[in-house]
């Protein structure tokens, strides 16, 4: 019988234009907001570990410990600066990373390859609750939104001097001395093969969703890249919203002018463009 039933909700679905939010189910309104400690308001799908059994997804389940909120994530432990209901958003620091010491890095590597590619996003491969793109509506999916880019640390056997992507961490980490042996640099943003230098290997990976607030060609310091690190990183969970509202056959996007989810079924024609359509499935 259930794949009759299937077949029907995705004919309903493809007639309709889901406007609503997300959806919110009955037992999403019966809790309360939890709270611990600068995150005041952990709602569904989140809940902490002590919150009634029905509250909350447990694949969002949250830390409370002395009185800061934390999330793991690939078996380390993040710090959340922030739950942004209004688009998906959660934004996570490393808990070594202190902002009052910019000798201080994060304990862990973590980048884009630590989550699956969820660019498309309805891939049944990807069972991982939270993901580093955004699905933006203006730019379609070819073109989604990185929530994060990288900071890489090199450590190098030379000064660099002739890449002024190498910022020089040597106020901060105290590293770059001939007594020492080894050099170390802090790269933000994007990387190419050329700035792979011989000589330097990278050794920590570190995560920021702060790098859009930079000014065009602005010289970096590392002062500035220590400030990244501790605004952290932001990782969506919008695919559990987008799931429930537009089901597996539909397209899934973020309004951003509207600030809402909405479904779309939409398919690429031999042409490349795209257009509304039942993307050739017979119903
Ligand atoms: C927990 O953190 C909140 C917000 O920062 C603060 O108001 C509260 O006093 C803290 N409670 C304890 C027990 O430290
Ligand atoms: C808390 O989050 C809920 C969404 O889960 C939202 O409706 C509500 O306005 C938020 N409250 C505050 C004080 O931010
Ligand atoms: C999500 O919302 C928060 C708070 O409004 C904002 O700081 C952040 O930049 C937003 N993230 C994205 C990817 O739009
Ligand atoms: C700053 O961080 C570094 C590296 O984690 C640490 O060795 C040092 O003790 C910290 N300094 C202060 C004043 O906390
Ligand atoms: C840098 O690499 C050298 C080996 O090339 C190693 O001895 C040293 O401990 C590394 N330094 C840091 C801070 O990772
Ligand atoms: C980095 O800065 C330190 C002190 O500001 C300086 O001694 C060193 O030569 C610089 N390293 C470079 C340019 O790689
Ligand atoms: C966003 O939502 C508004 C209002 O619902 C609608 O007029 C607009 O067409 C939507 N944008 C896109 C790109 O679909």
């Amino acid at each position: 019988m259930w794949p009759v039933t299937v077949i029907l909700v995705g004919f309903s679905l493809l007639f309709q234009q889901c406007r609503s939010s997300t959806t919110t189910s009955g037992q999403e309104l019966s809790c309360p907001f939890s709270s611990c400690g600068k995150i005041s308001n952990i709602s569904y799908p989140f809940r902490l570990k002590d919150d009634p059994k029905q509250c909350g997804d447990s694949r969002y389940e949250l830390a409370c410990e002395n009185n800061v909120t934390k999330l793991y994530l690939y078996s380390a432990k993040y710090h959340v600066q922030s739950i942004n209901y209004n688009n998906f958003t959660i934004r996570l620091v490393d808990p070594e990373v202190q902002q009052s010491n910019c000798s201080s890095l994060p304990r862990h590597s973590l980048s884009r390859s630590n989550f699956c590619n969820t660019y498309d996003y309805n891939n049944k491969n990807c069972n991982d609750p939270y993901h580093a793109n955004f699905i933006n509506q203006e730019l379609f999916f070819d073109s989604n939104k990185l929530l994060f880019e990288h900071i890489v640390y090199m450590n190098c056997t030379h000064q660099v001097i002739n890449n002024h992507k190498y910022v020089n961490a040597s106020s901060c980490l105290n590293s770059n001395s001939k007594s020492k042996g080894y050099y170390i640099y802090a790269i933000a943003g994007k990387l190419v093969a050329q700035d792979f230098q011989v000589g330097c290997h990278a050794k920590l990976v570190a995560p920021t969703s702060w790098l859009g607030n930079l000014q065009r060609n602005q010289v970096l310091s590392y002062d500035i890249i220590h400030k990244a690190l501790v605004y952290g990183f932001e990782i969506s969970w919008m695919k559990l919203p987008c799931q429930k509202l537009c089901g597996d056959s539909l397209r899934c996007f973020f309004n951003s002018s509207e600030q809402h989810l909405q479904c779309n079924d939409l398919c690429r024609t031999v042409m490349g463009s795209w257009i509304t359509g039942s993307c050739g499935k017979s119903l």
